[in-house]
């Protein structure tokens, strides 16, 4: 148990050694309430981090939720104080909202440390949101809860699940095809966002969200409600009153998110047939803590792990139906008694283990949460590649098709080679797929550069091509993508993408030509183009000689300084020196 003279809210409201630093400290703080009782009795002191703002829709009702995480905080003996943080709206934010990752990372650092806040509530939800406030968690070292805002009710249109992302994508297919118009297309977005909440499909939301929970940062049985229902309000509440007993417990979260929480988190990412956003978010979180983890540890300990939740994009369900059927919770419980989770021993922010919280945790409908031994796909992880245009690059395995995987990867090999056709970002995409001069067949590999972390400034989820019409009409879906931009969580295709060195920082996407020979290599897990060593070198001087990969200017400040200070995906996309501040009010 922690002394309460030993909180830090103390050295701001109870300085006995600076009284008149205290004085000018506290009276603020008494301007809209408090008493000097309250902020002088040794409660903790307890930030809701609110994520919540008319601009970030998918969070927006965490602002009404935090009232019962204040009763929480309140009943338990705190003090709460709500921590306005940066808004990050996945579908709002122009040019992406994972430019502002590690603008709401740093912004919540500086709020933690420089103000009078013992513990702290991390309302979490769209995509970007959680690994931001994980982050700074992760950073600032002080005890934090995690707290889901819950995905949306599930969407219908025409009598069919409508999920969100995943029916958009569908959508400009029949756009493109000519079988709908704009205005359907309307219809059929909004029928996807049907209430309050985040992506009701397993997208990178559900995904983050999820796997918060999985590295024990979230109370359990939590992550999967859906946001609209009771429970999600009364979840509130003991989110607060536990946050208040870890600060007194001083449980800090470098010990519940060490290294085998991380594995344990691959895993059950792989079940859920989880976001390609997910490994660059726990990278980055990882590497704020200090523990390596990389792209090859995802494919080491995630890769042999079956899909068991049938959720679009790549199954069926929805958000209340994962929930119903046991959500989450119900997907540990299994990976354990399967044997599959490797560390049941790890720590949860109840102080329990996972084994002793999770193990008992029933699947109530085996269709959408799949047992272990009936699984939807057997090694459902990610595959990490590498070759001569990238060292690291990954393919979501549980998102190949059969089709797919008959048309391009049938022989013993699991090889395929093509001709690549080269975009220079999502402009030039859409300005030139449709173009019949372009010649495509299904025997093209669609490459697109320029949309990592520098290039397109937080990179693009823009990987998942769609098809040329022409090819589409002739029933062709889906042709293979390569890229070292992102692909939306909410997308089935099975693109490489996240492409590390990108093109903007010296990888080899850039030497691309149109009509270059290409090889994926599925078993080797290797991307090569076939060309001569030599050709390859004369690009690549060409290249250097012409002051590397053209890149567009910046739009604002924050992209510039963004830009010169980011790692590649593989990374991360944590900034260069941050990750050597760790645990910082501890110090
Ligand atoms: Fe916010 Fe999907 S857009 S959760
Ligand atoms: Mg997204």
């Amino acid at each position: 148990m922690t002394d309460t003279k030993s909180l830090r809210s103390r050295k701001w409201f109870d300085n006995l050694d600076d009284p008149e630093m205290t004085a000018l400290y506290i009276e603020r703080y008494l301007n809209y309430g408090l008493t000097l009782e309250e902020l002088r009795s040794g409660k903790p002191v307890i930030g809701i981090a609110q994520t919540g703002s008319d601009l970030s829709p998918c969070n927006r009702h965490h602002i009404e939720l935090a009232k019962r995480t204040r009763d929480g905080i309140i009943a338990a003996g705190g003090i709460p104080m709500e921590i306005p943080v940066h808004p990050i709206q996945e579908t709002g934010k122009r040019p992406t909202a994972m430019l502002d990752r590690n603008l709401a990372y740093l912004s919540l650092v500086e709020s933690l440390y420089g103000y009078p806040i013992d513990g702290v509530v991390l309302t979490i939800g769209c995509d970007k949101t959680t690994p931001a406030l994980l982050m700074a968690a992760a950073t600032v070292g002080m005890p934090a809860l995690a707290f889901s805002v819950g995905p949306m009710l599930n969407g219908w249109h025409r009598g069919e699940r409508a999920g969100s992302g995943s029916v958009i994508w569908q959508a400009r297919q029949e756009l493109a095809a000519g079988a709908i118009d704009a205005e359907e297309f309307l219809e059929i977005a909004a029928s996807s966002a049907p209430s309050v909440g985040f992506c009701n499909t397993m997208g990178t939301a559900s995904t983050m969200n999820s796997l918060s929970e999985a590295l024990g940062m979230q109370l359990p049985g939590v992550a999967s409600i859906p946001a609209p229902y009771r429970e999600r309000g009364q979840a509130a509440w003991y989110t607060g009153q536990r946050i208040v007993d870890m600060v007194r417990e001083d449980l800090r979260p470098a010990k519940i998110m060490t290294r085998e929480a991380f594995k344990n988190a691959i895993v059950v990412n792989s079940a859920l047939g989880g976001s390609t956003n997910a490994p660059i978010h726990l990278n980055a979180i990882a590497a704020h803590l200090g523990i390596a983890l990389s792209n090859g540890d995802w494919e080491e300990i995630g890769h042999a792990v079956p899909l068991l939740v049938n959720m679009q994009p790549v199954g069926t369900y929805l958000g209340e139906d994962f929930h119903r059927a046991g959500g989450t919770a119900a997907v540990i419980g299994e990976l354990l008694r399967a044997g599959l989770l490797p560390h049941p021993d790890a720590l949860s922010v109840t102080g329990q283990t996972i084994a002793d919280l999770y193990a008992d945790m029933p699947i109530l409908d085996d269709d959408v949460i799949r047992r272990a031994a009936a699984p939807l796909k057997p090694n459902a992880g990610f595959l990490n590649m590498s070759g001569n245009l990238f060292d690291s690059a990954l393919m979501k395995t549980s998102a190949i098709d059969e089709g797919f995987r008959a048309r391009y990867f049938s022989n013993a090999e699991e090889t395929f080679e093509g001709r690549v056709a080269v975009f220079d970002g999502p402009e030039d995409f859409h300005a030139r797929i449709d173009d019949p001069a372009l010649g495509l067949t299904d025997d093209s590999v669609l490459v697109m550069r320029g949309a990592g972390p520098k290039g397109y400034p937080g990179g693009a989820e823009v990987v998942n091509m769609r098809p040329p019409s022409y090819l589409i009409k002739q029933g062709i879906r889906a042709l293979p993508c390569i890229g070292d931009g992102r692909q939306s969580g909410t997308s089935g295709s099975a693109s490489i993408l996240n492409a590390s060195p990108e093109a903007a920082d010296g990888g080899g996407l850039a030497i691309l030509k149109d009509g270059d020979p290409i090889r994926i290599d599925l078993k080797q897990r290797r991307v090569d183009v076939l060309l001569e060593e030599a050709e390859i070198a004369a690009r690549r001087a060409a290249l250097d000689a012409a002051g590397g990969y053209a890149q567009p200017d910046s739009q604002s400040p924050w992209q510039e300084i963004f830009r010169e200070k980011v790692r590649p995906f593989s990374e991360g996309m944590v900034f260069e020196g941050a990750t050597e501040y760790r645990d910082i009010t501890n110090r």
